[in-house]
């Protein structure tokens, strides 16, 4: 089975984490991509989505789902019922690295707003310790040095990620060669870095369950 395959099936598998009659938050990327597909199958069944990016938002208005933004969304509902999206890397305690596309601040906010946060995955996505794949921070632009230099106290080596401004109008700095063995305390220190917006650990609020798919089905860990 190749990769785009496990993600197809984990995507159909979220599916059941669909609750009628709610409002769904809907992340981004490829596998996010393959859920929203899926979930236009069911779009008369739930009142609408809130989107993590403009990307995202795109792709749910074009299969006629709506598209509500947050706040009109909480002033509807107290919480979204559910959160779903994909992830650049997990780990056993269900902790992520997420922002490979450069949406990590409006993931974590969507998430922060939902009960529970159902993480898509493909097998391939699985480590040990987090910080192979290279952690993306979101930045406010004239903080690139300062916060490049923070990055380095910590081990890694952050690389600016070219030609790319995000939804907010930031930059993203890309840190290499961590090993992020508390992925807690990275996160939260990492926040308090000024200029930081938002670093793509999740493990303050991780996923509530990871789906991840594997040549033999797809596997229901949390
Ligand atoms: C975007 C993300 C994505 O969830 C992450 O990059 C995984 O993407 P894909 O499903 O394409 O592998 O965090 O900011």
């Amino acid at each position: 089975m190749t990769q785009d395959e496990m993600k197809q099936k984990v995507a159909e598998a979220a599916l059941a984490y669909v609750e009628e009659d709610s409002i769904v938050g809907v992340g981004t990327g490829s596998t996010a991509n393959k859920f929203i597909d899926a979930l236009a199958g069911m779009k008369s069944r739930i009142l609408g989505a809130v989107a993590s990016s403009n990307a995202t938002a795109e792709r749910l208005a074009g299969h006629g789902i709506r598209v509500l933004d947050l706040n009109e969304a909480l002033t509807q509902v107290p919480a979204l019922s559910v959160y779903i999206d994909g992830a650049d890397e997990f780990d056993a305690g269900r902790n992520l690295i997420k922002g490979g596309g450069g949406a990590l601040t409006r993931e974590k906010i969507v998430a922060a707003a939902s009960r529970r946060f159902v993480c898509i995955v493909d097998e391939t996505k699985r480590v040990d310790v987090l910080g192979a794949f290279p952690l993306p921070i979101e930045v406010i632009p004239m903080a690139r040095e300062l916060v490049a230099a923070e990055a380095r106290k910590l081990g890694g080596e952050p690389r600016l990620r070219e030609g790319f401004t995000t939804d907010n109008g930031n930059i993203i700095l890309d840190v290499h060669g961590l090993r992020i063995t508390d992925p807690r305390g990275m996160e939260e220190h990492l926040n308090n870095v000024p200029g930081v917006v938002t670093n793509g650990i999740f493990s303050l609020q991780g996923a509530a369950i990871v789906l991840m798919g594997t040549p033999a089905g797809v596997q229901t860990i949390g």
